[in-house]
């Protein structure tokens, strides 16, 4: 071999690894990483499995467990943490909240990169008055106790569903509902805005999912929706549901925000009911999304913009309660496999001859912090419903209000697709044909309740 060739070999391999390098921090993306498990590794070896199999350099957490805050130390893995939804009435309080970023804040940063505070979880969705009112002074408490720790780079925000969306056709003429629009909304967007933190989302089109909708929701191939007001055709649900929230605060003069995509994403297997839970459609969904976040197209009313996006989630979760579905939302099982692959394993993961951390099965720190019937007693321990909109929407036949009629009105509504919450609101588009009662299945929020739902099919 000539000394030329070696040198053009050795350059091409250069080449190929810059290749590879840029492939691996063309972009990152964080995960969910939910505990409702007895089988989870510990911390630490799941923030290495992390750091060095992955592309994801974030996690969101459901409360502030401080092994995991620990574990997660000097990787430089950004952390989200959850103040409990029970937690928020009380945190309004100058010294509890200088207490509360004492204890789990400022004793593991800044080794551990906490970036945010999410204040709750979906508590407009959990319909308790003492939460919602106190929730914005709750976190202007909790920012005013990081300002006075001398901690300014940890934002402090609060998750929701879409459910905060009155019921709308078109992504364009999304609004938040007024019940919580002038009282909630408005001044928590100015805390946003003033304190330079995201508006959090949970947008979730598979909570919407219909048979007749699935090229929408799926990223298939399909004729799309169109919204006359802007003469945009959609031809997905998570680019809707994104437009639909830009479109919310927009008109309450707030576009500047930066969205963060707090959860989404999709179970890969449930129960015989759930057929829209393959590995194949959880592929689909995932990939899709993550593409539409990290791309940089953005979305029609959001161009060029990328989203901070935290997919739902990072391991199936043995001991979530409900469907099987609940229990398979994981990208990944206990012994850290991938249930398929998004392109978020590293090259580095990729390779065959690679290591793995070894599987484990740490008995001394995967002991549930709650089970399905003890939750209510876990109520003053932090624990958040790590649920929220996860809840089996239950089909209650509902041939008795006019299906046919319902379907035709339905075919109009089709657009933007959320969940509908309210069935007034739901029938005045329905031109006051009745909607057919859905209720959820909620095990959340320290106690299973049903919450009324109405869908038009
Ligand atoms: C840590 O992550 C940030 C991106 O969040 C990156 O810019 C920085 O270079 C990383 N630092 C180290 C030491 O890896
Ligand atoms: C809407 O889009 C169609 C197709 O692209 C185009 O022909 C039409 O002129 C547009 N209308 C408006 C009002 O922009
Ligand atoms: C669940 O929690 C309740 C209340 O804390 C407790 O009585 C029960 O034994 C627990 N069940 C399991 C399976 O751990």
């Amino acid at each position: 071999m000539t000394a030329t060739t070696t040198t053009s070999i050795t350059t091409a391999l250069l080449h190929l690894s810059t290749l590879l390098h840029l492939s691996t921090t063309a972009f990152s993306i964080g995960v969910n990483y939910g505990t409702l498990a007895n089988d989870l590794p510990s911390p630490s070896q799941v923030a290495s499995f992390l750091k060095t199999q992955t592309i994801i350099d974030s996690i969101k957490i459901f409360d502030t467990n401080p092994d995991i805050l620990r574990g997660f130390a000097n990787t430089n893995i950004t952390v989200t943490v959850t103040v409990g939804n029970g937690d928020i009435p009380a945190l309004v309080d100058a010294n509890a909240a200088g207490r509360w970023v004492a204890n789990n804040i400022e004793q593991f940063y800044p080794q551990t990169r906490i970036k945010l505070i999410a204040v709750g979880n979906e508590i407009l969705f959990s319909g308790n008055k003492e939460w919602i009112s106190h929730l914005v002074p709750c976190m202007k408490s909790l920012h005013q106790a990081l300002v006075r720790a001398g901690i300014n780079d940890v934002k402090v925000s609060t998750p929701y569903t879409l459910g905060i969306l009155q019921t709308s056709v078109q992504p364009s003429a999304a609004r938040i509902k007024p019940a919580y629009g002038k009282v909630v909304f408005a001044p928590m967007l100015e805390f946003l805005r003033q304190t330079k933190s995201p508006l959090l989302v949970n947008p979730y089109p598979y909570f919407s999912y219909a048979r007749s909708m699935e090229d929408y929701i799926l990223f298939k191939p399909n004729p799309g929706f169109h919204d006359d007001n802007t003469n945009i055709t959609y031809t997905n649900m998570f680019v809707a549901m994104m437009d639909a929230v830009y479109s919310a605060i927009k008109a309450m003069g707030y576009d500047d925000l930066d969205i963060v995509v707090a959860e989404s994403g999709w179970p890969s297997l449930g129960d015989p009911n759930q057929p829209m839970c393959t590995v194949e459609n959880a592929v689909l969904y995932n990939k899709n999304m993550i593409k539409v976040v990290t791309s940089g197209e953005g979305t029609p009313l959001m161009p060029k913009r990328r989203f901070e996006t935290y997919v739902f989630a990072l391991f199936n979760e043995n001991l979530k309660p409900g469907t099987a579905a609940e229990r398979n939302w994981g990208l990944f099982r206990p012994d850290f496999s991938p249930v398929y692959d998004v392109g978020i394993l590293s090259n580095i993961g990729k390779q065959a001859d690679s290591p793995l951390p070894s599987p484990t099965t740490s008995k001394t720190w995967s002991e549930p912090k709650v089970n399905a019937s003890g939750k209510a007693s876990q109520a003053n321990k932090g624990y958040v419903c790590i649920q929220g909109a996860h809840c089996k929407p239950i089909q209650t036949g509902g041939s008795s209000f006019n299906p046919n009629n319902i379907r035709s009105h339905a075919s109009l509504l089709i657009p933007l697709i959320m969940i509908w919450f309210d069935r007034g609101e739901l029938e005045a588009h329905l031109g006051g044909q009745p909607a057919i009662a859905q209720p959820l299945f909620c095990t959340c929020s320290y106690s299973t309740r049903i919450v009324e739902n109405y869908r038009p099919i």
